[in-house]
């Protein structure tokens, strides 16, 4: 018997530094002294004035919080204006904000699952719809990345009626694309819903940002979900579910992080509809942030990315993580993925590009980068 219960902590601690994965937090400095490729910031609208003032005139005409649970006390005006302004912008039928992205998968699937149906998710999803799964009580299977065979196979063994598969459009870690169109056909032939985290598609991909689901020509489709995240593009924070009225219905019923979360705070609110005006006022701004992770990916001397995201893969989690490190050493911030949520053995810097990216910035990208890269990938092929 061990008299510190929690001794075990301090083991698994060592065995994280030991395999370079021990994760540190950084605070940030509220002026930007270094060159920002880490966050999902991709229209750059964090400090845009018309974002920060619509966050400031939501609080004065709401107050500081939501107040309570979207079903009692956290609804305001300005929520459900949000949520109809957000699904003209992407063609569906009806929206539902939640308080996360986050929240915003777990409703949306546990709501959609249950007991007694399938749950069918790329093996690439995020962590936020693997959790989702998790707590669906539907049985789960994992489909290869990015296969809409193997999709097809799991939906034509099952027994279950009711089946829903699951998947990003544009996937966090390395941005690369769902095969959303051959997915939703397959779905649909199995009488299956179709799940689509658009978290990092929207603002980047699509007519004016609206989004690969909308770029395929599926908005509106009466079996397809979109959720998405107001955290990256929208310069904000929390969660919206875009879907027909009935899906809608539904999730205001049934979706627990719906019921028991306090709604979406106002400020939230007012930056998100505040960032979505400007992106209808500029539709550019995509184009642009799709042309600098252009950019990025030719500095990095890696392939052409689909999305904001461009990754870099550097192998060993040590590597990866003194890059990154000597990165920000020198005023470039980027960020750094290392298993758990990547592959053992492909841990990776993951650059995020902004349509606000300056050539300045780029020349300073480029310099630093450029070296701390040789370096990197000649340790790493010493390792290999
Ligand atoms: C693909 C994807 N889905 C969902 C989320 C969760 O969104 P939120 O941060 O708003 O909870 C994230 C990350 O933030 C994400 O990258």
């Amino acid at each position: 018997m061990t008299a510190d219960p929690l001794s075990w902590l301090d083991t698994r601690a060592a065995a994280r530094v030991d395999a370079g994965l021990r994760r540190t937090l950084r605070a940030r400095t509220p002026e930007q002294a270094s060159v920002d490729l880490a966050s999902n910031d991709y229209l750059g609208l964090v400090r845009h004035p018309d974002v920060i003032e619509g966050a400031i005139a939501a609080v004065r005409r709401w107050g500081t919080g939501a107040t309570g649970s979207r079903l009692v006390t956290g609804t305001t005006a300005e929520h459900e204006q949000l949520e109809a302004e957000l699904a003209e912008f992407v063609g569906a039928e009806a929206g539902l904000v939640f308080a996360s992205g986050y929240a915003a998968n777990l409703g949306a699937v546990t709501a959609l699952a249950g007991r007694g149906a399938l749950v069918v998710s790329d093996a690439g999803s995020h962590a936020s719809l693997v959790d989702a799964c998790r707590l669906s009580r539907a049985r789960v299977e994992i489909a290869a990345h990015r296969d809409p065979a193997a999709v097809d196979r799991l939906l034509s063994q099952r027994s279950e009626e009711r089946a829903l598969v699951l998947t990003d459009s544009v996937f966090s870690a390395d941005g690369d694309l769902a095969p959303l169109t051959e997915l939703h056909r397959v779905t649909r032939a199995h009488g299956a819903v179709l799940i689509v985290d658009e978290a990092h598609g929207l603002g980047v991909r699509g007519e004016g940002g609206r989004g690969l689901v909308h770029e395929c020509g599926l908005a509106g489709e009466p079996d397809l979900v979109v959720t998405a995240t107001l955290s990256k593009a929208f310069a904000a924070q929390g969660g919206v579910v875009l879907a027909s009225e009935r899906v809608r219905a539904h999730l205001i019923d049934a979706a627990r992080t719906f019921i028991f979360d306090t709604g979406l705070a106002p400020a939230a609110v007012g930056a998100a509809r505040a960032a979505l005006g400007l992106l209808r006022r500029d539709p550019s701004m995509a184009q642009r942030v799709l042309d600098r992770a252009a950019d990025l990916a030719r500095i990095a001397g890696v392939g052409q990315p689909d999305s904001a995201v461009v990754s870099v893969d550097l192998g060993e989690a040590q590597v990866a993580y003194d890059a990154a490190q000597a990165c920000r050493a020198r005023g470039l911030s980027v960020g750094c993925f290392r298993p758990p949520s990547v592959p053992e053995g492909t841990s990776r810097l993951r650059l995020t590009a902004r349509a606000d990216l300056t050539a300045a910035e780029l020349g300073t990208i480029a310099t630093i980068l450029t070296e701390v890269l040789a370096d990197a990938r000649g340790r790493e092929a010493v390792l290999a």
